[in-house]
């Protein structure tokens, strides 16, 4: 026991020599007077020896411990210290006229900003705002808005398909009409905004992921008046024009009858300029009322349910709001691009 007592000593004073840390000298502690430490064994040992041994041994071990707790907590401070002036030093050159470069505040992308403000105005207007997947299925993209597989429509959308069969990056956010249609709680009236897919080569106008808005509302008795005074009151709110006035031009999509497309009055001219080309209107959108055979697809009563829908073009929309000529700068990362919103 006696040999035991003097070793230990010997093997913590090493150890507290080595440690220069506060991890290291908890792990100390630990070793030597936690609860299953050197000294808590010993003590344990001390309780199985007889009378006259606890009186000799007894009193050694006490002394021990004490040692060992008054070591360590000199230690403790000696560490403590260390570090405090260490800290001092760092702060005594701390100069308080250094230059810090300016610190850039962030804003709300381009088309995050469009987005917010195009859901506020169909909000206002007791929309409801609506989401599909990107990755689509043929019967969503094509099928189910009446253009069947080999319907020579489908070259209007350049496809990106998978390489699992029937499934494509939808090329319009039309499929979110059929989505909805199939939940049948009706009357129903959504916007989907969200991203697009077509194969198609970049330039300045043209990119291969844009945003488009779906809108589509169906009740008893929807006509193409409810359609025209929508976008009408729509493009007056977000150009923050009183008297913008909308043109129709017949138009052809399979899943809309009649299908239109709707033209705006520049907002930004009275007699031709650059962004109309000198015609003083600007393609806004296509449109029309839904198709029966889409309503009838979807399980719902073309006699009885009528409904109009509208596709159009949210990152030409935010293109032209913010007057941005090359629409591959809205996902280009460009800092000094994004400074300007
Ligand atoms: N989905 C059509 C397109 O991408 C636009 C559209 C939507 C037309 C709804 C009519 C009705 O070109």
């Amino acid at each position: 026991m006696k040999e035991q007592i003097s070793s230990l000593k010997e093997k913590f004073i090493k150890a507290l020599g080595a440690a220069t840390t506060n991890y290291q000298l908890e792990e100390v502690r630990i070793t030597y007077l936690g609860r299953k430490g050197h000294i808590a064994t010993l003590m344990d040992t001390l309780k199985t020896l007889g009378l006259e041994e606890k009186k000799e041994y007894g009193p050694l071990l006490n002394e021990l411990k004490q040692h060992i707790q008054d070591q360590f907590n000199a230690k403790k401070h000696q560490i403590t210290v260390q570090q405090q002036s260490h800290a001092q030093a760092l702060k005594q050159f701390f100069d308080v006229t250094a230059y810090i470069p300016e610190a850039d505040t962030g804003s709300l992308h381009p088309m995050t900003q469009v987005l917010h403000h195009v859901q506020d105005i169909f909000l206002s207007m007791g929309y409801e705002i609506a989401d599909g997947p990107e990755v689509e299925t043929e019967y969503y993209n094509f099928e189910a808005l009446n253009i069947a597989k080999d319907h020579p429509a489908r070259e209007m959308w350049d496809t990106l398909w998978l390489d699992i069969p029937s499934l494509l990056l939808r090329t319009h956010t039309s499929p979110v009409q059929v989505r909805a249609l199939e939940k049948k709680q009706l009357p129903l009236a959504l916007v989907a905004p969200g991203r697009c897919y077509r194969h198609e080569a970049t330039d300045a106008s043209h990119d291969f992921v844009f945003m488009q808005v779906e809108g589509l509302l169906v009740d008893k008795q929807i006509n193409l008046g409810h359609l025209l005074a929508t976008i009408k009151s729509f493009m007056q709110t977000f150009f923050e024009k009183e008297k913008l006035d909308i043109r129709i031009r017949p138009s052809y999509f399979p899943f809309v009858k009649p299908g239109i497309e709707i033209d705006i009055e520049c907002p930004f001219c009275n007699h031709g300029c650059s962004v109309c080309k000198e015609t003083e209107w600007i393609e806004a959108c296509g449109a029309g009322l839904v198709h029966p055979n889409v309503l009838e697809f979807s399980g719902i009563d073309a006699k009885e349910q009528t409904g109009f829908a509208f596709g159009f073009g949210l990152t030409r929309l935010a293109m032209l709001k913010f007057g941005i000529n090359d629409i591959r700068l809205l996902h280009s990362g460009n800092i000094e691009f994004l400074k300007q919103f």
